[in-house]
């Protein structure tokens, strides 16, 4: 197998294909940013699965092989949904990281930062129910956050009030993991580190995420280095300069267009 789709809402996924691109540096990876619809997280679930599953037909339509849902929120709201459209085609998808953090809490406080669909999602309750009992879980959604980091702003101090925000009293409550539910958030942990300190374990589930792709994908490739093409609902220059600002490795922008009834993305160029 040699072709891989993913997708996010914007360009938070790009956090997991950093990671992919290390595990199967032989694949080719096709990613769709829905920047049309960015954010997902405020949506209903049902609106976002919609998306997901228009989306997965058009990725494997480019020729995926199969589908990593690099949001949480996209996960939350369709895998299960998608498995089921889609009987013969691998997802793999995301899932908060309740799970280690809960092994390797001292203080028996993790907090978690997600948006509100991925925790209404039923995946979010039964990480934690099989996961982390005993351990208290405080859910922190960040209103604003993935705009900031659509725009680039990952220093800025527009950026940094809003996470003292919602870290610091998260901090108070004597959290020792922050666990990031939300694909966009990577591109924010040096900020995150700075002001939860030494004594906080900012948990990243991308790179768990990337080897158990690798692992289904069965070390795809052949021998050539794999490409990786990007496509996006909005304006490709705009997802151009997002990727540079990330420090994400540049390839080419395609653009995608989501067709008047909202039903069906289709290759506008
Ligand atoms: N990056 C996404 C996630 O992992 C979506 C965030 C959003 O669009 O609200 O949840």
């Amino acid at each position: 197998m040699t072709c891989l789709g993913l997708f996010d809402s914007g360009v938070g996924g790009l956090s997991v294909l950093r990671h992919l691109r290390a595990q199967l540096p032989a694949a080719d990876l096709l990613y769709l940013a829905d920047s049309a619809h960015v954010p997902y997280g405020p949506r209903p679930l049902a609106e976002v699965r919609a998306f997901s599953e228009a989306i997965t037909r058009f990725l494997l339509a480019q020729g995926a092989q199969a589908v990593v849902v690099a949001c949480n929120t996209a996960s939350a709201a369709a895998l299960k949904h998608l498995r089921t459209a889609f009987p013969d085609v691998p997802f793999v998808g995301m899932e908060p990281a309740v799970k280690p953090a809960a092994e390797q809490t001292r203080t028996g406080v993790v907090g978690v930062l997600a948006t509100p669909a991925t925790f209404q999602g039923e995946l979010f309750n039964s990480v934690v129910e099989r996961f982390a009992q005993g351990v208290r879980v405080l859910p922190q959604v960040c209103p604003g956050l993935v705009e900031q980091i659509e725009a680039g702003e990952l220093e800025a101090p527009r950026t940094e009030a809003l996470l003292r925000g919602w870290v610091e009293p998260l901090l108070a409550q004597d959290i020792d993991a922050l666990v990031l539910g939300c694909t966009h958030y990577p591109f924010v942990i040096p900020l995150l580190e700075k002001i939860a300190g030494p004594g906080v374990r900012v948990v990243d589930p991308a790179p768990a995420v990337a080897r158990q792709a690798a692992r289904v994908l069965n070390g795809a490739g052949g021998g050539r280095p794999g490409r990786v093409t990007y496509y996006t609902t909005g304006d490709p220059e705009a997802f151009r300069q997002a990727v540079a600002r990330l420090g994400v490795a540049p390839a080419p922008v395609r653009a995608a267009r989501w067709d008047a009834a909202g039903l069906q993305v289709w290759l506008a160029d």
